[in-house]
């Protein structure tokens, strides 16, 4: 052993070093030099042993300070290979986020959750599944009257397992709720005038879909009971709520019309590309339904019954409404 050849060794090795590319060419590396079995530089080492301890003291330190470079080297080396394989370049332009949003038919309930809010109206619940008597007899709708025929209902089959439902003045059928207007009714029955409430929720029409028809849809009901209210109050509403929704400049159209729960009755239309689309039907509350929930004859109210749907085609300009439950995620990635 001599200076010369360690210093031969540590050459070559910086040498080969400096060719190396990749993560595999520094492991052979490794192996050649440091190799536990047949490295050249464990090989030194081992022969330190039959040295004299003259020599060893010469030796020793040197090759030690060697292999502390070698390994210094490689590991070096091999932190660069890393970061190369790792390298971002910041300044790439970013692929597009494809950000989630809600749905339109949550945010438009919800903006007619705080229109509402601000002229002191609570929103509730009620439930989808309805008894006859919420649906239609306590509206003035009874058995047999034609006006159920505005409504094509879908009605719970199997009765006695659970699509009759026992009250105390008999047995009733279920159905799905067709309009909101029940929970009117049931919200009177338990609470006293004054009542400012909206109803936001999910209805159902055994009927045929279009543009502008679903099976399952969404109305927002309201209604407001007290004292001295006048269909100028259901008018200033209705204006208020949809201008407030669409804009200033949106046109609409109230239109004489019937419900055997309101006396006298409208529609609401709204002038959307080009057409009058309907959206609510609307009245001053029947003295028949202030009866069923035993008000005093002197209250007054008004009601309406929306299409939340329709509601979010003119906002967010859909065309069809079956598009709102088709699950196509441009639906929302638009909003
Ligand atoms: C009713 O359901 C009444 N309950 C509304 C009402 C409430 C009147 C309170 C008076 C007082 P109508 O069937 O017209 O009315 O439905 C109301 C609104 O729901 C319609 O103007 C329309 O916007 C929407 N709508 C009705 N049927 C469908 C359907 N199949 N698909 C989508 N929207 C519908």
């Amino acid at each position: 052993m001599n200076k010369e050849s360690l210093e031969n060794i540590g050459a070559s090795f910086h040498a080969e070093l400096a060719k190396a590319s990749s993560a595999k060419d520094i492991e052979a590396l490794r192996i050649k030099y440091l190799g536990r079995k047949a490295g050249i530089l464990t090989t030194h080492l081992r022969s330190l042993g039959g040295l004299s301890p003259e020599e060893k003291r010469e030796f020793g330190p040197i090759t030690n300070a060697l292999r502390a470079e070698i390994e210094e080297a490689l590991e070096d080396a091999e932190g660069k290979t890393q970061t190369t394989r790792e390298h971002v370049d910041i300044t790439m332009p970013a692929i597009p986020a494809r950000l989630p949003s809600l749905h339109p038919l949550t945010i438009i309930e919800s903006r007619i959750r705080s229109i509402f809010a601000r002229l002191g109206f609570a929103a509730i619940d009620g439930p989808e599944l309805e008894t006859e008597y919420y649906a239609f007899e306590s509206l003035n709708i009874p058995k047999e009257h034609p006006a159920r025929d505005m409504w094509d209902t879908f009605w719970i089959k199997n009765p006695g397992q659970g699509g009759v439902h026992a009250t105390a003045s008999g047995k009733e059928r279920l159905l799905l709720r067709p309009h909101t207007s029940p929970v009117q009714v049931r919200y009177m029955e338990t609470h006293a005038p004054p009542i400012r409430i909206i109803v936001p929720g999910r209805t159902f029409r055994h009927e045929a879909t279009d543009a502008s028809h679903e099976a399952n849809f969404h109305q927002v009901e309201g209604l407001f009971v007290d004292t001295h209210v006048s269909v100028a109050n259901l008018k200033h509403t209705l204006t208020y709520f949809l201008k407030e929704l669409f804009g200033a400049d949106t046109k609409l159209r109230l239109r004489p019309s019937f419900f055997p729960f309101v006396e006298p009755g409208l529609e609401v239309d709204i002038n959307w590309r080009g057409e009058w689309l309907e959206v609510a039907g609307a009245g001053m509350v029947h003295q028949r339904v202030f009866k069923a929930v035993k008000y005093p004859p002197k209250m007054q109210g008004f009601a309406f019954g929306a299409g939340l749907d329709r509601l979010a085609m003119i906002a967010y300009d859909i065309p069809d409404i079956r598009l709102l439950y088709s699950g196509d995620i441009r639906l929302t990635e638009r909003l």
